[in-house]
């Protein structure tokens, strides 16, 4: 049912104006466009402003991490005690000052992740919204256990450890949530990327001070990935790691705290091998503008970009679709964000193991449609590729690459289809370009995936009208979407009691 759902969203939203709750003029959650003179003249400051020197304490000892863990739990004391409406009102200031911090927020994720211009600076607004959202769902909270005689009692102290992909608007999202809920959160910034998370910690910051907040409420701090890391993580006091990142990771933080009586507390949204699926009733032009933005955005760098694109029956052999997909893959300006010509950025780093494989080799019956380039000195950047003749079973179908390379799948029926989709250990994104309402019943009956999308990109997802979350290995824990209406809800012990007479 959920799947449906989302997927009837996305089919309802290409019928509204694409506006994000955060309700700018010029851009959104959805769309950036770099071409509007306004947000060029921003952009040209943003990208050629200097990096910034690095504020948060890199924790050196287990006894660092348990000082930090221990002042985390004294400002909470104060915090949940606030009432849900004053805890909303600090989430809405801090939707105005990351607002405020647009420009800086687009200039470091620049300089340390390598996001252009136009992916950065939707991200800034879906942090917006993410505040914006969260301040709702926290009197919401409260009004629910008030008419329903329950009672919530919010986590302690919540560990962040947001990715490196989306390095504002995850961090946003992670910190954000156990604010709403009444926690006190410690985040620990991806390492190519501690910068943005400390931009979204200043944002979070003068909103504390404007309402009387200490800062010890939220916390940010780097470690190694050794024992302080991992102190940190397994902490006796720490009720909750948010996750976002690898399975494994997911796996090996939910082995560190195996041992509790309440169970490990790990919420982690993970991996994805995603695949979008077109049919001959399909809108080609409409179709491949998708393929390209799922594919290739942010160099495919994304759990939710699609990585497999499965041609069903005659389009497999439609030389027009061919050649529409060949031209649109090699029109993309490959470069560095600080020229904002560019529309496909570099990878984080040189390409090594699975992903250096995928895109400089091929497995037995595969071709290259579009064969990828090196093209710096450094290794960072790589022209897209694509690989037909991906063979169901091989590597290249059930592995996730994270990189700026797509492999087509071809299949004789939307059932096939659908079978080679869901056939991956993962089920975090789908999508299916199709114009005809049988098939697109058939498919969001039957694809495994926690973001179905119809006739539209499969990333991106838009706070509130799209919530994100996967299936099978794409998701641990309790699972609730971010930015969907039980997130903030599940970090925390809902109980009934008794009402007063
Ligand atoms: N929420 C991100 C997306 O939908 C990961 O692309």
């Amino acid at each position: 049912a959920s799947v449906a759902a989302a997927g009837q969203v996305s089919a309802e939203r290409r019928r509204t104006a694409e506006r994000a709750p955060s309700g700018r003029s010029f851009v959104n959650s959805v769309d950036s466009d770099p071409s509007l003179p306004e947000v060029r003249q921003a952009a040209r400051e943003w990208v050629t402003a200097p990096p910034r020197e690095l504020t948060s304490p890199m924790l050196g000892s287990t006894e660092a991490v348990d000082d930090v863990v221990a002042r985390a739990r004294v400002a909470r004391a104060s915090w949940v005690a606030r009432p849900a409406a004053a805890r909303a009102a600090v989430l809405r200031t801090v939707a105005d000052e990351l607002e405020a911090r647009r420009g800086a927020l687009v200039t470091v994720a620049a300089h340390e992740g390598g996001k252009t211009v136009a992916e950065s600076d939707p991200e800034v607004s879906e942090a917006i919204d993410f505040a914006r959202y969260y301040a709702d769902r926290a009197e919401e909270i409260e009004q629910i256990s008030e008419a329903e005689g329950l009672s919530f009692t919010p986590d302690s102290v919540v560990l962040v450890t947001p990715p490196w992909n989306f390095p504002i608007a995850i961090p946003t999202g992670g910190m954000l949530a156990p604010l709403a809920a009444g926690a006190a959160v410690i985040a620990k910034p991806a390492p190519p990327v501690p910068g943005c998370s400390e931009v979204v910690a200043e944002a979070i910051y003068a909103a504390f001070a404007t309402h009387d907040v200490p800062a010890e409420l939220m916390q940010i701090v780097r470690t190694d990935e050794g024992d302080v890391g991992r102190h940190l993580v397994s902490h006796p006091d720490v009720d909750r790691v948010i996750l976002t990142g690898a399975y494994e990771t997911a796996q090996l933080f939910t082995s560190w705290r195996a041992d509790r009586l309440t169970g490990p507390g790990v919420l982690a949204e993970t991996s994805g091998k995603n695949a979008l699926v077109v049919t001959p009733s399909a809108d080609y032009d409409l179709a491949v503008a998708d393929v390209l933005r799922s594919a290739f955005g942010h160099a495919g760098q994304k759990c939710s970009a699609a990585s497999l694109l499965i041609l069903v029956g005659s389009v497999a052999t439609s030389e027009r679709f061919r050649r529409q997909l060949v031209d649109a893959v090699s029109s993309l300006r490959v470069g560095w964000p600080q020229d904002l010509g560019t529309t496909m950025g570099p990878v984080i780093e040189p390409p090594q193991g699975k992903l250096q494989r995928a895109l400089t080799t091929l497995e037995p019956g595969e071709t290259w449609l579009v064969e990828p380039r090196q093209l710096d000195g450094e290794g960072r950047l790589w022209s897209p590729g694509v690989k037909e003749g991906v063979w169901p079973g091989s590597a290249f179908h059930l592995t996730e690459y994270f990189g700026p390379v797509l492999g087509i799948m071809t299949a004789d029926t939307l059932e096939e289809a659908v079978e080679w989709q869901n056939a991956t250990a993962y089920g975090l994104t789908g999508g299916l370009h199709s114009l005809d309402e049988a098939e697109i019943r058939h498919w969001l009956t039957h694809v495994e995936v926690g973001n179905a999308y119809v006739n539209r990109h499969t990333t991106g997802a838009i706070v509130q009208r799209q919530s994100f979350g996967g299936w099978k290995r794409s998701s641990v824990g309790p699972g609730a979407k971010a930015g969907g209406p039980n997130y903030v809800a599940q970090l925390g012990t809902w109980a009934t009691e008794r009402r007063p007479h």
